[in-house]
């Protein structure tokens, strides 16, 4: 099937929400708002599965509507009751829709009447899209199993039926049974000192959309690392975790100064196994990370500042539906390079800039015009594969224009202004417009024409006047790498001893896209390439040897990508390993032996990858 085949099954196959616009949910959101959410849940270990109820308090919006459509994915729903206003509970239908691949089965409650609330008992199936669960063999202590949530963007529906869409919040409490010596997270008022007997109560008081939902079990110990802050970890890894991350407070105290008191009371983080498919995810109180950002020099908590930026992009002003991804993600990399300037310096967040825009650049060269828009047509397209450096790179990159155009002194506190002026609402792009036209273009008028804001958000690619940063750091990387590849410098006298990471990414991403083997060979025996700690010079590293054919990475490369679930670091090897027959095979048994370990996103995309033959390969 090609692309544009595949794109229109998956439309016809979307789901139908007529005013809520959301693409991505079947809620019927016009009618009613789940506004309390109240989970009890026991987890099984055994069985892998959550099992329990859910009771949701409802705000109907419309006289004489009393019908129910949530969102689930593959739960096993056993029995819903309609709760009154006294507390009585009535039996309610229901039915269950079939399952869409994409978006799961709308689940339809008839009540016989508006009711305030209703309970839904179900369970999880162990397949669960939104959840991983681990053997002890699969943690670093070996003692215990591990299970953990990742809801975003449409996987919350896999382990509790609700409203899932962002433009929806509400507040929470859960109970949850656990086995004794379990820890219990969620997205909510952890107690570092709560005993592990096996039974964990949480309230979260801020309302919050459903892909900030989340839950993590296992063996966890804890370090505080400030005043509202700690690190949760494996016992193995949380001492060196609690080392990396102790700016995490002067992170908080930065964004603070620049946008507005932080809202959320705690800032922990939770460090998963090394399976966990993304980089770091901003659940509200609890950011969850990869062991991947512990490089042991700090050099890549710009991470921590993304998903700290996130308290206001994102968390506290929410994108309405994933079509507006970049109102979380371009904003929050705004942000972050804002936290990482103040905390650690001009140099390094210019570095990261250079690196970015040329990282998005050169991934736009690649996609289709649609894909390049800030504001994409996401109908009947799984929000998972719409992922790409667009919504962040993009999106960061038009706000550090407005900023250079208005100057920060109008630029700063317009931004502190949305934040405090949208403060737990879920908006849209036409929304952020509005308000940036009344609050930075009026005031300020002649510096940026509507032109250049619509071709900013509407249209492909980046414009022409984008401003291009540049680091002095970089120029001395530039001439390192012409007179190397020139022949005029020999791999060893290249200076990179004093190189921070940066440096390193700006120096691979500057090189042909192939090289003989031999020239790798003595940049790999100057600079002990294969094998390094930090994540982010090794996929670049082992994706050159890949192309390059230098096949000694290989050893390496596979204990990489067995040892790593984290998406954004193994696909693009998998992928330059599949351009080849020989490559292809030997990553079909490098993945066989890595699958178990891998999170069901990472392995779904893997397995994309490694098909005899790609979807958009046909017709
Ligand atoms: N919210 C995202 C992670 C995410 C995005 C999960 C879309 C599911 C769907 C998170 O804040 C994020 O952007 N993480 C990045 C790290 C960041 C430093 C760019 C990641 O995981 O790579
Ligand atoms: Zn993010």
């Amino acid at each position: 099937m090609s692309i544009r085949d595949f794109i229109l099954v998956s439309m016809l196959a979307a789901p139908v929400c007529a005013l809520a616009g959301d693409p991505h949910s079947y809620a019927n959101t016009e009618a009613v708002r789940v506004r309390a959410a109240a989970l009890d849940l026991k987890v099984d270990f055994s069985d892998r599965r959550l099992a329990g109820n859910v009771r949701l308090d409802l705000d109907w919006k419309k006289p004489g509507q009393h019908a129910l459509v949530l969102d689930t994915r593959d739960l096993d729903i056993q029995r819903v009751v309609a709760i009154d206003a006294a507390g009585n509970e009535k039996a309610a239908q229901f039915r269950l829709d079939k399952r869409d691949p994409i978006f799961g089965s709308a689940l339809r409650i008839d009540l016989p009447e508006a009711a305030p609330a209703v309970r839904i008992h179900y369970r999880t199936a162990p397949t669960a899209s939104g959840l991983q669960w681990m053997t002890p063999e699969q943690t670093a202590g070996k003692k215990r199993s591990f299970m953990y949530s990742q809801s975003q963007a449409i996987h919350a529906r896999s382990w509790v039926p609700l409203q899932d869409t962002p433009s929806v919040r509400f507040t929470y409490t859960a109970q949850i049974a656990a086995p004794k010596g379990y820890r219990v997270l969620m997205s909510a008022d952890n107690d570092a000192a709560h005993p592990l007997n096996g039974q964990f109560r949480f309230a979260m008081k801020q309302p919050i959309p459903s892909y900030l939902l989340t839950i993590a079990v296992g063996d966890l110990a804890v370090r505080q690392t400030g005043r509202r802050t700690a690190v949760y970890a494996e016992a193995s890894v949380v001492e060196g975790a609690a080392k990396e991350f102790e700016d995490t407070e002067s992170m908080i105290e930065a964004a603070e100064k620049l946008y507005g008191p932080y809202r959320w009371e705690r800032y922990d983080i939770l460090v998963l196994p090394a399976s966990f498919p993304f980089g770091g995810m901003e659940n509200p109180r609890i950011t969850f990370a990869t062991p991947t950002v512990i490089a042991g020099d700090k050099s890549l908590v710009g991470l921590i500042a993304h998903e700290l930026a996130h308290s206001w992009s994102g968390n506290l002003v929410t994108n309405a539906n994933w079509q507006h991804m970049w109102l979380n993600e371009g904003f929050t990399t705004y942000v972050e390079n804002r936290i990482v300037e103040a905390v650690y310096g001009k140099d390094e967040a210019v570095m990261q800039l250079v690196v970015d825009d040329g990282e998005v650049r050169e991934e736009m060269a690649e996609m289709s015009d649609n894909e390049q828009l800030l504001v994409p047509d996401l109908k009947g397209v799984d929000p998972d594969e719409g992922l790409s450096g667009v919504p962040y790179n993009k999106g960061r990159w038009f706000l550090r224009f407005l900023e250079l155009r208005y100057g920060r002194d109008a630029f700063d506190p317009f931004l502190r202004g949305y934040f405090d002026h949208f403060a737990f609402q879920s908006i849209d792009t036409d929304q952020f417009l509005a308000y940036y036209e009344e609050h930075l273009a009026k005031p300020h008028p002649g510096k940026v024409s509507r032109a250049e804001i619509d071709a900013w958000l509407h249209k492909p690619g980046i414009p022409a006047d984008a401003p291009v940063s540049r680091s002095p750091r970089f120029d001395a990387v530039d001439t390192a790498r012409t007179e190397w590849l020139a022949g005029k410098r020999k791999a060893d006298a290249l200076g990179a001893g004093e190189w921070v990471t940066y440096e390193w990414l700006h120096f691979l991403n500057g090189l042909p896209a192939t090289l003989p083997p031999e020239s790798l060979q003595a940049l790999d025996t100057a600079w002990k390439l294969t094998g390094t700690g930090n994540a982010e010079i090794a996929f670049r590293w082992y994706a050159l040897t890949i192309r390059s054919g230098y096949v000694q990475a290989r050893p390496a490369i596979a204990a990489f990508v067995e040892r790593i679930g984290r998406r954004k670091l193994v696909l693009p090897l998998y992928e330059a390993l599949a351009k080849t027959d020989d490559g292809k095979a030997f990553a079909r048994q490098v993945y066989a032996k890595a699958k178990p370990g891998y999170h069901p996103l990472t392995q779904g995309s893997v397995e994309r990858v490694l098909a005899d033959r790609d979807v958009g390969e046909g017709p």
